[in-house]
């Protein structure tokens, strides 16, 4: 059993963060980020924005584009870890934001950068086991939460935005969710996790060096797994952390730089909402088209990593 794609949507603060806004509170230039990132602009919520209007925000949108209600959705999956609240969970109070009233469950994936995969990768098994007719798979995080801007190497590299997929069960294997594979390393837990004070704690170069072996290397696994070759997919949509890391990425896998989705120079790196936007931008922007496969690798803190396949 399978599924198919019915609806996406994004939603992405109004204020924009530039590089050179940037310039004017830290000790950076716009050389130095563009050189070593790709980020020109990123989306910074407003103090009184939480995650949850966010994920709401782009939930709405998806509704809407799928001609749905809150209550055609049997399970909603979000992806964040910035939420504000320790409890309840986003996904939860989503479903009362747009009004749910069929008690159907809701649930948190807190996966950091890879928490879309998780997210996918639990879709798929519920759609596997038959469980639930439409999902709803949403990622969202406020990271501006986690920024300081006392330490220049993380504070310019994130941003804010949602994003929402509705999934529905198909008799088809071949659409929607084909595939999935997820993996963590605790053992790597130092390279970058978040902090008691809400603060980011990174080592770059080597979070950096896990990151170009890693996503190519869970690509590479579910093609394999797919019995398919590069050649054979249209689009790869890598995590949106770092423009250098993509590209290398893309290298060794041997895929050509124009068969990959971009959105890192405009939204920085949204975490968990960083996949389900760029899809949701590829879409509203006619680069992806019906029947199209798209390869999705993540990496982040855990480390955690993994990859999916999705045909629109
Ligand atoms: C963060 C990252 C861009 C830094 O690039 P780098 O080439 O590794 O740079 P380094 O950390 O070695 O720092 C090089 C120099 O730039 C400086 N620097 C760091 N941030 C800077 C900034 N925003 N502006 C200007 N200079 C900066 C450092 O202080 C250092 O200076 P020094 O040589 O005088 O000590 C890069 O390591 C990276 O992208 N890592 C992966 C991060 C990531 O993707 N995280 C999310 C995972 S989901």
């Amino acid at each position: 059993m399978g599924s198919r794609l019915i609806g996406y949507g994004s939603y992405l603060p109004e204020k924009i963060m530039t590089n050179q806004d940037f310039e004017k509170i830290m000790d950076t230039t716009d050389e130095w980020i563009v050189q070593r990132t790709g980020m020109h602009n990123r989306h910074f919520a407003a103090d009184n924005e939480t995650v949850v209007d966010l994920a709401a925000a782009a939930a709405a949108r998806a509704l809407e584009n799928a001609g749905l209600t809150i209550d055609d959705i049997d399970m909603v999956v979000c992806a964040t870890t910035s939420s504000e609240l320790d409890f309840p969970s986003v996904g939860v109070q989503v479903l009362g934001r747009l009004g749910a009233s069929r008690s159907q469950p809701a649930f948190d994936v807190r996966g950091a950068c890879t928490g879309y995969i998780y997210a996918l990768h639990c879709a798929r098994a519920f759609f596997a086991a038959g469980m639930h007719h439409r999902i709803m798979l949403i990622g969202a995080e406020k990271m501006t939460r986690f920024l300081d801007f006392n330490d220049r190497s993380t504070a310019v590299l994130f941003g804010d935005g949602a994003g929402a997929l509705i999934f529905e069960h198909s008799s088809s294997g071949y659409s929607g969710i084909i595939d999935t594979v997820v993996m963590a390393d605790g053992r790597e837990f130092d390279m970058l996790h978040g902090t008691p004070d809400h603060k980011i704690s990174m080592n770059g170069p080597e979070t950096y060096k896990k990151a170009v072996t890693l996503m190519p290397e869970a690509a590479s696994y579910i093609m394999e797994h797919a019995g398919i070759t590069a050649d054979n997919v249209d689009w790869i949509i890598p995590h949106q952390a770092n423009l250098r890391i993509i590209q290398s990425g893309a290298q060794r896998l041997g895929f050509p730089l124009e068969k990959i989705v971009v959105t890192v120079d405009r939204h920085a790196n949204t975490s968990g909402a960083s996949g389900v936007l760029a899809l949701s931008y590829a879409l509203d922007n006619g680069i992806i088209k019906k029947g199209q496969l798209i390869l999705y690798p993540a990496f982040g803190s855990g480390l955690t990593w993994g990859a999916a396949l999705i045909r629109i």
